[in-house]
């Protein structure tokens, strides 16, 4: 199936490393046929993209015709949303281009929304403690959506890829949290970009998978105590001669 993807917050993060992800696979020869159109905010952005195997596009994501015209002019099939979590102005004109370029075309869309797993912080007030992908994150997520901006967008994708007939995904990195929590969720970003990488081949060849309201994939390598961390960074300020000494201890934030 040949494709054309549109990533959006192209010269971000998470973005840019998916871009870089894509272009290795189109290298390697797995999604050779595939087209990049990398959407970014500002001429120096786009000017840092133009040496690649890319279309850049400036594009205002919050306008709906703007995005519409591109989709459809380019033949977009497939969007990738790395620009914001807390905007579903901006998810809906994508998906709503989305529906457009299917019925224009008869062919299947695709969404990919980046979001993350802060979304099951309890320090965003979630109350359900633990929960798997595997789970039913859909209703759980809707029963807790005005607590939360990310939730409220997350349940929005799934709602409005549904009623428009555009097949979604909504992929979770973890956020590393400094506040609460004992131990941090982590993915390293080559890993995430890896993962985006293998969906993107995966619908390439038209496989089965978990979408729309099933279609929640959290992304976790390996868990870290911050302890841990904290014990490592004070060896190494301490060997620099940066602190004076290399042990750590618990301190109130107001003693501080
Ligand atoms: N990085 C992480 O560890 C992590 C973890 C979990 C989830 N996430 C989520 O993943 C997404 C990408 O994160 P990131 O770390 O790659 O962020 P980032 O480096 O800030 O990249 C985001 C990109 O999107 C662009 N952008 C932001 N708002 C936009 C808008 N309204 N319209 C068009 N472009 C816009 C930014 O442009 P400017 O440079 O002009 O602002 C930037 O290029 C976010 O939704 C974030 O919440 C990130």
């Amino acid at each position: 199936m040949p494709l054309n993807v549109l990533v959006t917050g192209a010269s971000g993060y998470i973005g840019g490393s998916i871009v870089a992800e894509i272009l290795s696979l189109k290298r390697g020869g797995s999604l050779e046929t595939l087209s990049i159109h990398a959407a970014v905010r500002s001429l120096e952005q786009a000017h840092s993209l133009t040496k690649l195997d890319v279309s850049v596009v400036q594009l205002n994501l919050s306008d709906e015709t703007a995005v519409t015209d591109y989709l459809l002019s380019n033949d977009i099939d497939l969007v990738i949303n790395n620009a914001t979590s807390i905007d579903s102005q901006i998810a809906s004109s994508l998906i709503s281009g989305l529906k457009n370029q299917r019925e224009a075309t008869g062919k299947e869309v695709f969404f990919i929304q980046t979001t993350g797993l802060s979304a099951f912080d309890e320090n965003t007030n979630w109350p359900f403690g633990e929960v798997k992908d595997t789970d039913n994150v859909f209703d759980l997520e809707r029963q807790s959506r005005d607590t939360y901006v990310v939730r409220e967008v997350d349940t929005f994708v799934i709602e409005q890829t549904k009623k428009a007939g555009v097949t979604g995904f909504l992929i979770y990195p973890p956020n590393a949290s400094l506040t609460g929590e004992k131990d941090a969720t982590l993915a390293h970003v080559s890993d995430v970009a890896k993962f985006y990488g293998q969906l993107i081949e995966a619908i390439f060849l038209g496989k089965e998978l978990p979408v729309g309201e099933n279609g929640h994939y959290f992304l976790v390598s390996h868990v870290v105590s911050w302890w841990d961390i904290m014990d490592r960074l004070a060896a190494n300020l301490h060997a620099r001669g940066l602190v004076t000494t290399a042990s750590t201890k618990h301190v109130e934030l107001k003693a501080s």
